[in-house]
């Protein structure tokens, strides 16, 4: 009684955001009469919960609701694709959604209890414990990855919903798993063989643009991550230390012009620091959900006139408060990897969640002395610009961003190409700390990609500085 109750209440919460330019309301009689051709393509179908602007906030449609509803049905309360309704039968067939394996499965999701979607989660994870242990092929390993890593991620959306008011059994098993899928996934990406073809085997594979995306970025940056814990461990922070004011205190000077000659020190600039397996988890989980508040059908159902700038914007707050709702706040960093992932070191270009905390409470508590801090305290006073697992995942997500070969609104640069608009674009702009960009170029070097650009160990041996 207690569990289908709960269902029941999650399931009436919207669980998607569609666009009014893409759908169209229809009535409960129109799509009974029509169920069946709808049913045939596959077709998403979706009540309303609510209108804002160009959005429909919406949940899935029930068959059996729909026919109680039919005779009193003249309210347009459902929508349907907007191509689906076109006359011309050959744009239906060249949409191509009926078809897409990432449509259906995410659809299917949402016609889903959420206890169904768990279970279903769990069982999925169990299949890739068990086939990761026996299978030796490199792609094939990552292709098992991805599978499991995108079933988390979409399991993930469809159970959170903003208006949730208490957790349920459901939500304490959603982040159960979850954290047991990064564990598995981590341990899989630590036997270092893999990490480059992983990494090269998922720029192959496609299944749909933001859960593309997602999964690389879930990938690449927990690679990065468990490399960063390996250098640590081989005396990083003591090979900067020995040409740091070389390299890289020019820089700094510029980024943080307030701060004192003698205090521009490596050590106090960039506090790198050993990260325990149990943080690398915690921040793999914030950067597996760093995109949770984009909307699913947004790109998927429009071209470039699809992007558009505030909208874009509002997806690490809704984000991070869907965050919130159902991880609580056990999990901070990771909260705030998803809320600041686009906070580009406070520069004016970037926005985010502590941003729009500091314009409503009266700005921070400190003056910034440190651009890439070791704790998420000092990034919340306004001691550091940046912390370690943030700075990661911005880095991380504009490469992929750049590299990717679906974006609509722009055409992918190979990786040579990326970093060198990063380069330009957002480190010499200062909206990227450059020790963590060359730690990245040398991690991208050493899985095997070619770049003319220097990583961290060839700038340091060189002694080239940052300019
Ligand atoms: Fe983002
Ligand atoms: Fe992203």
């Amino acid at each position: 009684m207690e569990d289908a109750q709960g269902g029941l209440i999650a399931d009436s919460s919207p669980q998607a955001i569609v666009s009014a330019r893409t759908f169209t309301p229809v009535t409960a009689k129109f799509l009974l009469e029509n169920w069946a051709r709808l049913q045939e393509v596959s077709a998403p179908v979706f009540e309303i919960k609510a209108r804002v602007d160009d959005d429909f906030y919406v949940g899935p449609a029930d068959l059996a609701d729909l026919q109680a509803l039919s005779e009193s049905g003249d309210r347009q309360n459902y929508v349907v694709p907007t191509h689906w309704l076109a006359p011309n039968k050959s744009a239906q067939v060249s949409l191509g959604w009926d078809r897409d394996p990432f449509f259906v499965r995410w659809r299917a999701l949402l016609e889903m209890m959420p206890e169904e979607r768990v279970k279903n989660f769990r069982q999925k994870r169990l299949e890739f414990e068990t086939k990761i242990r026996e299978e030796r092929d490199p792609v094939a390993r990552a292709k098992l990855i991805a599978a499991v890593t995108e079933t988390a991620f979409l399991v993930n959306k469809a159970c959170m919903s903003l208006e949730k008011t208490r957790l349920d059994q459901v939500d304490h098993d959603l982040v159960h798993e979850t954290i047991l899928v990064i564990q598995s996934v981590l341990s899989t990406i630590e036997e270092s063989q893999l990490a480059s073809s992983l990494l090269l085997t998922l720029r192959s594979l496609s299944t749909g643009q933001t859960v593309d995306h997602v999964v690389r970025v879930f990938a690449t940056a927990s690679a990065f991550l468990l490399y960063l814990r390996k250098l640590h461990s081989n005396h990083l922070v003591a090979r900067m230390r020995s040409t740091f004011a070389q390299v890289y205190k020019p820089y700094y000077r510029r980024l943080l012009p307030r701060v004192s000659d003698g205090a521009l020190t490596a050590d106090n600039l960039v506090r790198l620091r050993g990260i325990s397996m149990d943080e690398v988890r915690e921040f793999s989980l914030g950067i597996l959900l760093h995109d949770l508040g984009k909307t699913m059908d947004l790109a998927y159902f429009e071209g470039p006139q699809a992007y558009d700038a505030a909208r874009v914007r509002q997806h690490v707050l809704l984000g991070s408060g869907l965050f919130l709702r159902t991880y609580g706040q056990k999990y901070e960093a990771a909260r705030y990897i998803i809320g600041d992932h686009h906070n580009y070191l406070f520069h004016p270009d970037g926005y985010g969640l502590t941003r729009w905390d500091r314009s409503r409470g009266g700005g921070a508590a400190k003056k910034p002395e440190c651009c890439v801090g070791a704790t998420l305290e000092g990034f919340q006073s306004g001691e550091t610009l940046t912390f370690l697992p943030i700075e990661v995942c911005a880095v991380v997500d504009v490469y992929d961003a750049l590299t990717d070969p679906y974006r609509t609104y722009q055409k992918a640069r190979d990786p040579q190409g990326a970093v060198g608009l990063m380069t330009e674009e957002f480190v010499a702009q200062g909206k990227m700390d450059p020790v963590i960009f060359d730690l990245f170029v040398g991690f991208l070097k050493a899985m095997g990609i070619d770049l003319p650009q220097l990583g961290f160990e060839e700038r340091q041996a060189s002694r080239t500085p940052w300019n």
